[in-house]
């Protein structure tokens, strides 16, 4: 429990790190990575260069300075959190270290403001975030390590087939070395991969969706090659791989997935962004209560249409399954041509009672909800993923 004057300081303090901008964030990363060299194998140092995790770090810290006294409201957005660590085997001992630097940035940038009892109020109220998180996380662990087919940490996976599935996407069958079952995941849940190319300094933790069902037996990724603005090291590794070659795992993750409420579904996604959706048409397919789907998906052209095949097949062999297609440059093979525009088949949506669950580019996203908004979708019933750190639409 914080003190009723921690609570005080910390909050009134907040707009420290809701103002902290590059200086303090670029500050607090630099002497991260200096004094704990190691923690470059964790982070994604793409996204260091970007900035855009440095800010999702600050921002989450300050959203939780802001609302210290009523935590309830940071629920959603720190499960979201947990299960990303989870996803890189973010431990206890990791939160002093982060805890450290922040502490030390705050006293080397702003020492007027940062007094000894603001200080004191910080290292508090950050212990128990810490605590949190840690208590959170801990059991996101045991889930995996105790489930059939779990496991903890790393696990060896051999590529045991790898299939084009259009211009730059490639899928991967992931079986486990060891022969042994896998546990089952949600659908739309990822995996953490952790990868040492010979030619990285670092080794290199990625995110991927599962864009199959769960068969207990192993599981597929779908692959955009990363081209531009520079070669995407991770996924043009992972394309350079043969079958045969092994990768390491982490236990499935992630807090984007079908619920299980049976009411009519729509997966919206966009380019790679239908790797999750691809998951979520399967397990709806295969079950028996006949809920209602629509699967709208967008990209570029025909060329760069992933898993066209199987979505037709789909298509013909279930009438409860609404298929539409939009390609951005036209051409043969798609319903619509140019940006998506689900007013397009707005009167075969559910938008009364279904569920929405959006994935693509955060501008796509953010169009698409918009125009589910306007057309009277609840916003509690319109789900999405970002393919990068979390980002509000
Ligand atoms: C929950 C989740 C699920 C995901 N699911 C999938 C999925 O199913 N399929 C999929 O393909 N991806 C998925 N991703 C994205 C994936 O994790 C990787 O981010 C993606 O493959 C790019 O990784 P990379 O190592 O190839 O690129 P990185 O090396 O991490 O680079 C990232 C981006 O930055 C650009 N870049 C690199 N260096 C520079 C530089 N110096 N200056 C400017 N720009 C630069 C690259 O062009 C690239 O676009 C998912 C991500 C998350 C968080
Ligand atoms: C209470 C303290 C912490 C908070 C509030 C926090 C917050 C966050 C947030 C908001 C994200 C982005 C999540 C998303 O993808 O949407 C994130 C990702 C991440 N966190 Fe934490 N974190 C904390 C502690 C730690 C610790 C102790 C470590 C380990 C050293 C760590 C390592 C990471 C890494 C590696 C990522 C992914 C970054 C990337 O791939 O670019 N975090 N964290």
């Amino acid at each position: 429990m914080l003190s009723d004057k921690t609570i005080e300081i910390v909050k009134s303090t907040a707009p420290l790190l809701a103002l902290a901008g590059t200086v303090v964030t670029e500050h607090f990363y630099n002497r991260l990575f200096s004094h704990n060299p190691e923690l470059q194998d964790i982070f994604n140092m793409a996204n260091q260069r970007s900035g855009r995790q440095q800010f999702a770090l600050f921002n989450a810290l300050a959203a939780y300075a802001q609302n210290i006294d009523n935590l309830a409201v940071l629920k959603e957005a720190l499960a979201r959190i947990n299960h990303k660590h989870t996803s890189m085997h973010i431990l206890p001992e990791h939160y002093p270290i982060v805890g450290g630097h922040l502490i030390g940035t705050l006293k080397e940038l702003i020492p007027e403001q940062f007094t000894a009892e603001v200080e004191y109020a910080w290292r508090e109220a950050y212990a128990l975030l810490a605590d949190i998180c840690i208590t959170e996380e801990a059991a996101l662990y045991e889930h995996s390590k105790n489930n059939h087919g779990g496991w903890s940490g790393t696990r060896a996976f051999v590529i045991a087939k790898k299939q084009p599935e259009s211009e730059l996407v490639t899928s991967f069958t992931l079986v486990p070395v060891d022969g042994k079952a896998v546990m089952t995941h949600k659908p739309g849940q990822y995996l953490g991969i952790k990868v040492k190319p010979a030619y990285a300094q670092y080794s290199e933790i990625r995110q991927y969706s599962i864009s199959q069902q769960s068969n207990g037996e192993n599981y597929r990724i779908s692959v955009k090659k990363e081209l531009l603005p520079a070669a995407g090291i991770v996924s043009n590794y992972l394309h350079s791989l043969d079958v045969g070659s092994v990768v390491e795992l982490y236990p499935p993750a992630g807090d984007f997935f079908l619920r299980a409420n049976k009411k009519p579904v729509v997966l919206i996604s966009a380019g790679v962004g239908q790797t999750p959706m691809l998951a979520m048409l399967q397990t709806l397919l295969c079950d028996t209560s006949n809920q209602a789907v629509t699967y709208l998906h967008a990209c570029e052209n025909i060329l760069q249409h992933s898993f066209s095949q199987f979505l037709a097949e789909q298509a013909a062999a279930h009438t409860r399954l609404n298929y539409y297609t939009w390609f951005n440059q036209g051409g043969e093979g798609a319903e619509f041509t140019g940006l998506m525009n689900v007013s397009a088949v707005a009167e075969q949506l559910p938008l009364e009672e279904g569920d929405f669950y959006i994935c693509g580019p955060t501008g796509f996203m953010a169009a698409i909800k918009q125009q589910l908004l306007v057309l009277g979708v609840a916003a509690e019933r319109i789900h999405y993923e970002v393919f990068g750190p979390h980002q509000d639409l």
